[in-house]
C-alpha cells in the first residue's frame, strides 16, 4: 500500500501482455497453494527494454521460474520485479507457487472464507493477494483454473471443462483482466434453470446458496432470465458461455460483483421470500441482478483501460439497469426515484469536500472512488448523451462501441469517439461532464411580448476547492409548453445549451405559455426558477411529463408542509383536490399515482427548512406531516376504497411489478 497519488496523465501501456494463464488452487483454510503458469509476451505498443513488474501482496513465495530457470529476485512489500536482463527476448513462461491464508484474510479482498466457504473478490486490486500478476485491467488473458478441494461444489469463471473426485477444471475462453477472476468452493446447493439465447444456444443458469436457502431464489432467477432476454432485445447482446453462475455470500464488501460467468452477490440482494420481502426488496434484487448481468458486455467483454475509466463500465451499466427497471416497472416512477437518490447522494457529494469528476484524474486509493458520482452521475451523463443524439444515433453508437472495442480495455475517449463517428458531432465540450466536478445551477427567466415567448437560461457551476475553474457545459434542456387550457402547444423539445447565458425564442403563440422545463430531469443540474403556487398546481394537474408533474406536486406539498410547521397553516382544498385528481386519473400508471400521493419525508423537510434559514423542529415536522396525511386520507376516503377494489389483482400474491 502506498499513499502517493496515481495520475491519469502518467498512464503507460503494460510492458508485457499475457497470452494465457493456468492456475491450480490446492485449497486449505490457512495454507492454500496457488500454482500459476503465465505465458508473457513483450508488448509491441511499448517498445524498449523493460523490467516486468508483477503485483503481489501478502503472498509467501515458494518458488518461481522463467522458462524453467529459477527466479532469484526477491519480492518486496507490493510485488516482484523481474529484471529485463533475466527475461528472454520473445514470449516466455513464468511459473510460480505461492501460499496464502484465506481463513485469516479479513479484508475480504482476494481469496477469503465466509461461513466455511471459499470465495473471492478481486475488483479493484484483489487478485494481487492471490498470486504474482500484472494486476491492471488493461492486461487481459484467457484463464484455465484447476481447483483441488474436498468441498462439494467447485466453481470458477467460464465453462467446466473437466472434473473428478476432489477437483474441477474451468476454462474461460474470453480474455479478461484479473479483477474479473473468481473462485468459489463450498457446500452449496443450486436453484437451476435454463435459457436459450437468441441464436439458439442453451445456457445453464444456477444460483448457488447455502442448503436451506434454495427456496428463496425464484425472484432472482426470474430477474436473471428477464435481464438476459432484455439485453438481447434492447442492445443485441447475447450471453457467451455455456453456464452462468451466481453465488450468494454472507460476507461481502460490495453489493455484488460481475466476475465473468460467476457473479458473486451479497446474499441480501439475491434471497427473498414473498412472505417477508417488500416491494422495494424485489425491485432492488431485480436491478442488481440485471446490473451485474449487463456487465458481461459493458465491463467484461469491453473493460476499462485503467481505474480512472471506472465510469466507462459503471456509468453505462447503471444507465442500462435503469432502462431495464423502467421497462420492467414504470419509467416515470423509476426516473423519479433515481433523481431523488441522485439529489440526496450525488448532489451532496458534488457540492462537498469529496467532490470529484465523473472521471477522476488522480487517486490514492481506488476503493474510495466507487462513488455516487462515478456510478449515478456517470449514468446521467450517458442519459444526456442519448437525449442529445437521439435514440437511433444512440443505438448506432452502441453497436459501433461493441463492434470496435470488443475484447479491449477502453477509455472515455474511445467511448466519446464512437458517438462522434456515429453522429458526426464534436463532443469536445460535452466531455467537460467527465472532467469537471460540481452540480451546475441553471437559472431560468422568461419574457413574453407580442406572441413571442423567450426563455433565458444561465448556467454556473460553483468552484470546487483545489480544482480549476468551471466552463460552460452542454446542457440538454427538455422543454414543453402548455396553454392556459392545459393543452400542449409545444411537445417536448430538447434545447441544447452550450453557452454560459443563452436565450431561446418561441413565436406565433396565441397566449402566454406555461413552460415545463427540464422534463424528465434531462440534465443533472439544479434548476432555479421562481414559480407561483398556482403555476405549480396547474402543472400538477396538466403537465404531460410525469417527472415535472410529480415535481410540481412535490414542491407544493413541501411549501404547504413548511407553512404548516411555521405558520400553523392547514391543507387547503386546492392541493387536496389536485391530488385526488391524480389519484383517480386512470390514464396515469398506478405506480406513479401511488408515488405522487407519498408525502415529503421528515428528513427532506428538515433540510428544506434549514436551507430556508429556519431551525427545524423535528416534533413539529412530525406533527404537521401527520396532520397532512390525515387531511389527505379524509379527502381521498371516497375514492380510495373504489381505487383499491379496481386495482386489486385476483389470485395469490406474485412479486411482479404490476402486483
Ligand atoms: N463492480 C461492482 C459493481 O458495480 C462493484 O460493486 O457491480
Ligand atoms: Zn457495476
Amino acid at each position: 500500500m502506498t499513499d502517493t497519488a496515481i495520475r491519469l496523465a502518467d498512464y503507460l501501456a503494460p510492458s508485457h501482455l499475457i497470452e494465457s494463464v493456468a492456475l491450480t488452487f490446492r485449497l486449505a483454510p490457512e495454507a492454500t497453494r496457488v500454482l500459476s503458469t503465465i505465458r508473457f509476451t513483450p508488448n509491441r505498443a511499448r517498445p524498449g527494454s523493460h523490467d516486468l513488474r508483477l503485483d503481489g501482496e501478502n503472498l509467501t513465495l515458494i518458488a518461481a521460474a522463467i522458462d524453467g530457470v529459477p527466479v532469484t529476485a526477491e519480492p518486496d512489500a507490493t510485488g516482484l520485479t523481474l529484471p529485463w536482463a533475466d527475461l528472454p527476448e520473445g514470449p516466455f513462461t513464468f511459473t510460480a507457487e505461492v501460499e496464502i491464508s484465506p481463513a485469516t484474510n479479513t479484508a475480504l479482498e482476494g481469496l477469503y472464507m465466509s461461513n466455511g466457504m471459499y470465495c473471492t473478490q478481486c475488483e479493484a486490486e484483489g487478485f494481487r493477494k492471490i498470486t504474482f500478476y500484472p494486476d491492471r485491467p488493461d492486461v487481459m488473458a484467457p484463464f484455465r483454473v484447476r481447483i483441488e478441494s474436498d468441498m462439494p461444489v467447485l466453481l470458477s469463471n467460464g465453462n467446466e471443462t473437466a472434473t473428478g473426485p476432489g477437483w474441477a477444471e474451468w476454462t474461460d475462453p474470453w480474455p479478461k483482466p484479473a479483477y474479473l477472476f473468481a473462485l468459489v468452493a463450498g457446500d452449496l446447493i443450486a436453484h437451476s434453470a435454463g435459457f436459450t439465447t437468441m441464436s439458439g444456444r442453451p445456457v445453464a443458469l444456477n444460483i448457488w446458496v447455502r442448503p436451506g436457502d434454495e427456496g428463496r431464489c425464484a425472484y432472482a432467477m426470474d430477474s436473471l432470465i428477464r435481464s438476459m432476454r432484455w439485453d438481447e432485445q434492447t442492445y443485441g447482446r447475447e450471453y457467451d458461455l455455456d453456464v452462468f453462475n451466481i453465488v450468494a455470500v454472507d460476507d461481502f464488501n460490495m453489493g455484488a460483483m460481475e466476475n465473468k460467468g460467476l457473479n458473486i452477490f451479497n446474499s441480501k440482494y439475491v434471497l427473498a421470500l414473498p412472505e417477508t420481502a417488500t416491494d422495494d426488496d424485489f425491485a432492488r434484487i431485480e436491478a442488481i441482478i440485471a446490473h451485474e448481468y449487463f456487465h458481461n458486455w459493458t465491463g467484461n467483454r469491453i473493460t476499462c483501460r485503467d481505474w480512472f475509466q471506472l465510469c466507462l463500465k459503471e456509468g453505462l451499466t447503471v444507465f442500462r439497469d435503469q432502462q431495464f427497471s423502467g421497462d420492467m416497472r414504470s419509467h416515470a416512477v423509476k426516473r423519479i426515484e433515481d433523481v431523488l437518490t441522485l439529489r440526496a447522494r450525488q448532489f451532496r457529494e458534488d457540492g462537498g469536500p469529496l467532490a470529484h469528476p465523473v472521471r477522476p484524474e488522480e487517486y490514492v486509493e481506488i476503493n474510495n472512488f466507487y462513488t455516487a458520482t462515478v456510478y449515478e452521475k456517470g449514468a446521467e451523463v450517458i442519459g444526456m448523451l442519448k437525449r442529445l443524439v437521439g435514440d437511433d444515433a444512440y443505438a448506432r453508437a452502441l453497436d459501433l462501441y461493441f463492434q470496435r472495442h470488443d475484447g479491449e480495455a477502453a477509455t472515455i475517449e474511445d467511448w466519446l469517439k464512437v458517438f462522434e463517428d456515429a453522429t458526426g458531432r464534436d463532443l469536445a465540450q460535452f466531455k467537460r461532464w467527465y472532467s469537471e466536478a460540481g452540480t451546475p445551477r441553471l437559472k431560468a427567466t422568461e419574457d413574453w411580448a407580442d406572441g413571442v415567448w423567450t426563455l433565458h437560461l444561465e448556467q454556473v457551476t460553483p468552484p470546487t476547492p483545489g480544482q480549476p475553474l468551471k466552463h460552460p457545459k452542454v446542457i440538454p434542456v427538455a422543454l414543453g409548453l402548455l396553454n392556459g387550457n392545459g393543452d400542449e402547444v409545444l411537445p417536448t423539445t430538447v434545447l441544447e445549451m452550450t453557452e454560459a447565458k443563452q436565450s431561446f425564442r418561441f413565436d406565433k403563440l396565441a397566449t402566454r405559455p406555461i413552460p415545463s422545463i427540464l422534463r424528465g430531469f434531462s440534465a443533472p443540474v439544479i434548476l432555479e426558477r421562481a414559480t407561483s403556487p398556482e403555476e405549480r398546481a396547474f402543472l400538477l394537474a396538466h403537465d404531460t411529463d410525469p417527472f415535472n408533474k410529480w415535481e410540481a406536486g412535490r414542491s407544493l406539498a413541501k411549501d404547504l408542509l413548511a407553512r404548516m410547521v411555521t405558520d400553523n397553516a392547514s391543507p387547503g382544498p386546492d392541493w387536496l383536490d389536485a391530488l385526488a385528481r391524480v389519484a383517480t386519473d386512470d390514464s396515469l400508471d398506478p405506480a406513479f399515482r401511488a408515488l405522487a400521493l407519498r408525502l415529503p419525508g421528515e428528513d427532506d423537510m428538515a433540510q428544506t427548512l434549514h436551507a430556508a434559514g429556519i431551525t427545524p423542529d423535528p416534533a413539529r415536522i412530525h406533527a404537521a406531516r401527520r396532520e397532512m396525511a390525515d387531511a389527505l386520507a379524509r379527502r381521498l376516503q371516497p375514492e380510495l376504497s373504489g381505487l383499491i377494489d379496481s386495482l386489486a389483482e385476483p389470485g395469490p400474491f406474485t412479486p411482479e411489478a404490476r402486483a
